[in-house]
């Protein structure tokens, strides 16, 4: 029985899949997972339940990228300023990585993918960094998708940490100022060693960046939906792709 859902299953991928050039599939996607509060309220019900239903999408949209070839899943889950929201439902978010590993860490594991974290540990609460830590030792030998959380992640925070290790370095004789180039600043970002996305999906309809990777999303597509995150699934995913093959990337060039 299991065979012939699986069968069936299978099918289906087969149907959307076709419309999706195996050639240019980006390298690294990265989402702004917006909406969540607003999905919940839309239903009557608090705004952790919408957090909650979001942690689904993730797992969704980690197994479409891991499908169809996408090496870096990016998912801003916690910015530096969401600080600013009430404390219970902080409490909440900082209590969902864990949550969310107890459940999907084995499949995970068996799927290959490699856990990575960026943003600023320091500010985070014992449980949470435990969580994380835990689940990026057991993926450290993982060769497949890299799924990594921006969690407490803040684009501006990051340069500043960057520049001001440049000035330190400088000032210390450590780092002559002709060194102190973008290839230098790339590699003192978090996201050091990770090619800078090939596309930017944010739901919820905000039209901004939020301070989102204002410097590796130089040259990156970027793709809006209304879509509210909870609601975000493999078609969606697809959606962006198929959107994403159909754009010319110039680079300033002409093409
Ligand atoms: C995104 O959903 C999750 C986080 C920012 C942590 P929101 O909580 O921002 O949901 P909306 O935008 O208020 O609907
Ligand atoms: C961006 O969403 C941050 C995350 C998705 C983690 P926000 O909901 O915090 O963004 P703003 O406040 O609408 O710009
Ligand atoms: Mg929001």
């Amino acid at each position: 029985m299991i065979k012939v859902f699986q069968s069936l299953w299978n099918k289906k991928q087969e149907k959307t899949l076709p419309s999706l050039s195996k050639d240019n599939v980006p390298s690294h996607v990265a989402i702004i997972m917006d909406g969540n509060g607003r999905w919940a309220n839309r239903r009557g019900l608090p705004r952790i339940v919408g957090h909650q239903t979001g942690m689904k999408a993730v797992k969704r949209a980690a197994i479409a990228a891991d499908e169809i070839g996408v090496k870096y899943l990016t998912m801003y889950a916690f910015s530096t300023e969401n600080w600013k929201r009430p404390k219970d439902e902080v409490d909440f978010l900082m209590r969902l990585p864990e949550e969310f590993l107890a459940i999907e860490l084995e499949e995970l594991i068996e799927k290959n993918v490699r856990i990575h974290m960026m943003g600023h540990p320091e500010d985070l609460p014992p449980h949470t960094i435990a969580a994380m830590e835990e689940a990026i030792s057991r993926t450290r030998n993982n060769t497949g998708l890299v799924l990594n959380f921006a969690l407490n992640y803040g684009s501006r925070r990051e340069l500043k940490e960057a520049f001001r290790k440049a000035a330190e370095d400088i000032a210390a004789g450590r780092l002559s100022p002709e060194v102190f180039t973008e290839e230098w600043i790339d590699s003192h970002l978090q996201t050091s060693g990770i090619p800078d996305p090939d596309l930017l999906i944010r739901t919820g309809g905000e039209l901004r960046l939020s301070n989102f990777m204002l410097w590796q999303l130089a040259y990156s597509e970027l793709w809006f939906t209304d879509i509210y995150w909870p609601e975000f699934g493999r078609d969606h995913f697809y959606q962006a792709i198929a959107e994403y093959q159909r754009r010319t990337r110039r680079y300033g060039g002409l093409s």
